[in-house]
């Protein structure tokens, strides 16, 4: 029997079901029942049939799954599986912000730790960002962890007053812009698709900005048929699968995400066969993480 098949074995034994983000390995993306952004993974996660589920991602996204699931157990391939922007804000400066704004909502971009959810009014992700923060009645926004996402919601939501906070994804704020126009120069025909977690510099060359399941989505819909493609390299399975007449390029230094690639088949084996690396999340914290993150799922229905 070949991993593969055990891993499908035992995962009917164990009445356990596999959730997958865009930018873990294709091969485990291919072993999955549900494949996403966080977004779509933090809704699918609501509602499952099966006991266990064996989150394929980094911590925030284990740890959110559980926050909304008390009843099930989590488990992570790789423990140490972590979103260095999910650190990227703290509390002090949050009540700092309250002190100083009347009439502020605290958006928490689910990239966060369960901590810094419990100080916050309402969790996004970037595929509901913009239509979440339009919905809510504060005047003043003060968004955390991510800088580059915050001022690309702002552009869109003027009428709203944004206070920012210094948080980025090192792997999409390392992208440079000069790089982007080198891939135009050397492919002419292409549209640039990037991720509003890149610096303003990329997402002022972009003709489309998106999560990952957005660029996913443009790529497929679109007529043209050359990419660059300003994400984590993981979304170049997805695009060439479902698009095998489309050309998909990245910038020189391709963006990796090295935490998502701790997750291997070797890992999920192990996990579903010890039941390791289960997801803890004290019930106090449970509960204060899970109103902002419940607010989200309402507000983006
Ligand atoms: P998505 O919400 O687009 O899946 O992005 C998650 C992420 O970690 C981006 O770096
Ligand atoms: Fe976090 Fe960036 Fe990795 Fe996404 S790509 S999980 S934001 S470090």
């Amino acid at each position: 029997m070949n991993i593969v098949e055990k891993i499908q074995n035992l995962k009917k034994e164990k009445n356990a079901v596999i959730l997958a983000h865009y930018y873990v390995p294709p091969e485990v993306q291919e072993i999955a029942d549900y494949i996403g952004d966080s977004f779509y993974l933090s809704k699918v996660a609501v509602g499952l049939q099966e006991q266990t589920i064996v989150f394929c991602g980094v911590s925030f996204m284990g740890e959110s799954a559980k926050i909304l699931n008390p009843e099930k157990t989590v488990l992570m391939p790789d423990i140490y599986a972590d979103c260095a922007m999910a650190h990227m804000a703290d509390a002090k400066t949050i009540e700092k912000m309250r002190e100083t704004y009347d009439d502020l909502a605290v958006v928490c971009y689910i990239n966060s730790t369960a901590e810094l959810k419990t100080h916050s009014d309402v969790c996004v992700t970037s595929a509901n960002a913009v239509k979440i923060v339009k919905a809510l009645p504060n005047k003043n926004i003060f968004f955390i962890p991510d800088r580059n996402l915050a001022h690309f919601i702002a552009e869109q939501v003027p009428e709203k007053h944004f206070v920012y906070n210094e948080g980025y994804c090192p792997v999409h704020d390392k992208m440079q812009v000069e790089e982007v126009e080198k891939a135009r120069v050397q492919h002419p025909n292409a549209e640039v698709l990037s991720h509003p977690e890149c610096a303003k510099a990329v997402l002022a060359v972009s003709d489309y900005i998106g999560s990952t399941s957005g660029i996913i989505d443009y790529a497929t819909k679109s007529e043209k048929e050359e990419f660059i493609i300003c994400t984590e390299n993981g979304v170049r399975h997805k695009l060439e699968k479902d698009n095998p007449g489309k050309k998909f390029y990245f910038t020189e230094t391709e963006p990796v995400c090295t935490d998502m690639k701790r997750n291997t088949l070797e890992k999920v084996l192990h996990v579903l066969e010890t039941g390791e690396n289960e997801v803890h999340v004290g019930e106090d914290l449970r509960i204060k993480s899970q109103m902002p993150l419940e607010r989200m799922l309402e507000l983006a229905k």
